[in-house]
């Protein structure tokens, strides 16, 4: 008999249909009622499978007795908590190094596309505006000073596009990264301070909530852009909004929020703003990729073997 794995939010067509055809498929972000679908099924869900920022919560993982293996369909953990599967033997397995280019491409796109008014041009055109109007200059991105919160594999990999910008690059961690070139700045604030762009690239969770707060923002400042691919609860969002109304932050590029898809209606209007719908890994190569570690981590786990990429 297939296992039953309850999907939680959707994959891209064809990795659904390959899911479908090793596994009895439980969609519950298609389910009307889904309380009424976990308890007709969820005593015999063997497999959770994710997104990053869907995760499961305790209510659903401690709806599934028979639960063995939560495979994300991303590279955020935050969402899942990791002692309890940990206590329970359930296996975490996640989408390590694929998504990388993505998320960090987008990082950059989005620096462009905020400084370089990108939206605002193309909204501008199709208007007619260009018929009869000029719009204000935009700022420039290359040479420009950037800092990155978070040097781990996203924030090396937008370090290393922003290098052939020319910008000069400084970043805030736990630690000096062993090996980065870029100047270690242990205070987010100083960094800010000092930072023409600031990209959030840490992990979600308790350590980073809230990190980017107002004085952070402030310091930043009426000229800075704030960049997010990482996770929304890294910002203080209410700060964040009072920010850019009151002109005390430049601009932001945005594709994580803290309450998805909930983004702040005050940020809809906001023409120094760039919003996407948590779009920096959506591409059909990554996705391609990434669909591939979930199914080679569940076929590894019902077959007995050590998952492929295991976190827990
Ligand atoms: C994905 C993410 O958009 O990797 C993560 O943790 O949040 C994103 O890459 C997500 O996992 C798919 O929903």
């Amino acid at each position: 008999m297939k296992p039953n794995v309850l999907l939680i939010e959707p994959m891209m067509p064809e990795a659904e249909a390959q899911l479908d055809a090793a596994y009895c498929v439980h969609r519950l972000y298609a389910a009307h009622d889904r309380a009424a679908l976990i308890a007709a099924f969820g005593s015999s869900v063997r497999a959770i499978v994710t997104g990053g920022a869907h995760g499961a919560s305790n209510e659903i993982v401690d709806s599934l007795p028979r639960l063995e293996i939560i495979a994300i369909n991303g590279i955020g953990t935050d969402a899942v908590d990791l002692e309890r599967a940990r206590a329970r033997s359930v296996r975490v397995t996640t989408t390590p190094d694929v998504l990388t280019e993505d998320v960090a491409d987008m990082a950059l796109a989005l620096m462009l596309a905020t400084s370089r008014r990108i939206c605002v041009g193309d909204r501008f055109v199709r208007a007619g505006g260009w018929l009869h109007e000029h719009l204000p200059l935009a700022a420039k991105v290359s040479g420009k000073r950037l800092g990155i919160l978070g040097l781990g594999q996203v924030g090396r990999a937008v370090a290393r596009r922003a290098e052939g910008f020319g910008m000069q690059i400084a970043y805030c961690d736990r630690d000096p990264v062993a090996g980065a070139a870029y100047r270690f700045q242990p205070d987010l604030e100083q960094l800010a301070k000092d930072s023409d762009f600031l990209v959030i690239a840490a992990s979600g969770g308790p350590a980073t909530h809230d990190l980017v707060s107002r004085p952070v923002l402030d310091a930043l400042g009426p000229t800075g852009v704030l960049i997010n691919v990482a996770r929304g609860s890294v910002v203080d969002e209410p700060a964040l909004v009072a920010a850019l109304a009151e002109g005390r932050l430049g601009g932001a590029g945005l594709d994580v929020f803290a309450h998805e898809p909930d983004v702040p209606k005050a940020l809809w209007d906001m023409d120094n703003v760039v919003l996407q719908p948590h779009r920096a890994s959506a591409t059909v190569e990554t996705r391609r990729a990434m669909a591939d570690l979930v199914l080679a981590n569940l076929a590894a786990h019902f077959a007995g073997r050590e998952p492929v990429t295991p976190v827990v």
